[in-house]
C-alpha cells in the first residue's frame, strides 16, 4: 500500500492578528512603533511599553487619530519591578496575552580598547537582560492563562557578524539568538513559540544615531536589494511570526536585511 500524503483541505491559515493581545517593548519608536501600528491595524489590541513617555504619547495620539486599540505604559525593561508591574497591568486590565515583541534596544559606538565596563553592562542590560525579563514574565502569564502564545525577540545582523566599535552590541545580539532558541525549547510544551528577527540596517532613530556618531553613511549598494530597510519591512516579519500562520515555526532566527549577509 502506498503512503498517502494527507492535507487538511479545510485548514485556513490565520495570518491575521485580529482579536489578539500583543505586548511590545520599545513600542514607542522605530521597529517597535511600526510593529505596534501594523498589528493594531490588523485588529490586534496592542500594549506598547517604553521608557520614553514623550514618544509613548506620540504613539497614543497616532493610535487615536486612526481609531486603533493601542494602550501604552511607561516601563524600564532592565528593572524587574517595572516589567512585572507592566505585565501585571496588561493581564489585569486587558486580559490574557497572546504575544510579546521585545524591541527595546540600544547601541554603542566606541572602540573595544576604550569600552568601559559600565557601557558594556548597560548595553547587555537593555538588549539581553531586558529581553530575558520581559520574555520570562510574559511567558509566565501565558502559561498561567493556559493559552498558546508567541514571543518575537529582536537580534541584528550583528548577532552573527561583527562591527568595529560595537563589541557589547554584537555580544548582546548573539545572546538574544541563543536565549531565543533555549526559550523555544523550554516553552514548546506550553504551546508558546519563540522566534527571533535579525534586521539589517533599518532607517530608525537608533541607526541614524549610530551613523551620526561614526560618520558612516548607508549606501543601498551594501544591500543586494539596493536600499536600506524601513521599519515596516521588519514589522511584516514580526506580525507573521506572531500569527497562527507561523503556528509550526519555533526557535528560528529570520534575517531580514535586503540580502546583506550574502555579500
Ligand atoms: N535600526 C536598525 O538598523 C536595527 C538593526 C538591527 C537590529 N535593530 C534592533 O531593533 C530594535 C529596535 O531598534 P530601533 O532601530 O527601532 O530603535 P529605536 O531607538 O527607534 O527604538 C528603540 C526603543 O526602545 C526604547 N528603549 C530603549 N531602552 C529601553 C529600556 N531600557 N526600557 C524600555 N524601553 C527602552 C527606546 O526608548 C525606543 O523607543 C533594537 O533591539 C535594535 O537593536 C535595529
Amino acid at each position: 500500500m502506498t503512503q498517502q500524503h494527507t492535507s487538511n483541505s479545510n485548514a485556513t491559515w490565520q495570518k491575521s492578528l485580529n482579536g489578539r493581545l500583543i505586548m511590545i517593548t520599545g513600542g514607542a519608536s522605530g521597529i517597535g512603533y511600526a510593529a505596534a501600528l501594523m498589528a493594531a491595524r490588523d485588529g490586534a489590541t496592542v500594549y506598547a511599553l517604553d521608557r520614553n513617555e514623550q514618544l509613548l504619547a506620540g504613539l497614543s495620539s497616532r493610535a487615536e487619530s486612526e481609531g486603533l486599540s493601542i494602550h501604552t505604559h511607561a516601563c524600564e525593561v532592565t528593572n524587574p519591578a517595572s516589567v512585572e508591574a507592566a505585565t501585571q497591568w496588561c493581564v489585569n486590565e486587558l486580559g490574557p496575552m497572546d504575544g510579546l515583541v521585545c524591541s527595546a534596544g540600544i547601541t554603542q559606538e566606541i572602540p573595544f580598547l576604550e569600552l568601559p565596563l559600565s557601557l558594556w553592562n548597560k548595553v547587555l542590560d537593555v538588549n539581553l537582560t531586558g529581553t530575558f525579563l520581559s520574555s520570562q514574565l510574559a511567558a509566565r502569564a501565558m502559561v498561567a492563562s493556559g493559552k498558546p502564545g508567541a514571543i518575537v525577540t529582536i537580534s541584528s545582523s550583528f548577532g552573527v557578524t561583527a562591527r568595529p566599535g560595537a563589541a557589547a552590541y554584537c555580544a548582546s545580539k548573539s545572546g538574544v539568538i541563543a536565549l531565543s532558541k533555549t526559550m523555544a525549547l523550554e516553552l514548546a510544551p506550553h504551546r508558546i513559540r519563540v522566534n527571533c528577527v535579525a534586521p539589517g540596517s533599518v532607517d530608525t532613530p537608533l541607526s541614524r544615531g549610530v551613523r551620526a556618531a561614526s560618520g558612516r553613511t548607508v549606501s543601498g549598494n551594501e544591500q543586494p536589494l539596493g536600499r536600506q530597510g524601513e521599519p515596516d519591512d521588519i514589522a511584516t516579519m514580526i506580525c507573521f511570526l506572531l500569527s497562527e500562520g507561523a503556528g509550526w515555526i519555533t526557535g528560528q532566527t529570520y534575517h531580514v536585511n535586503g540580502g546583506k549577509l550574502l555579500v
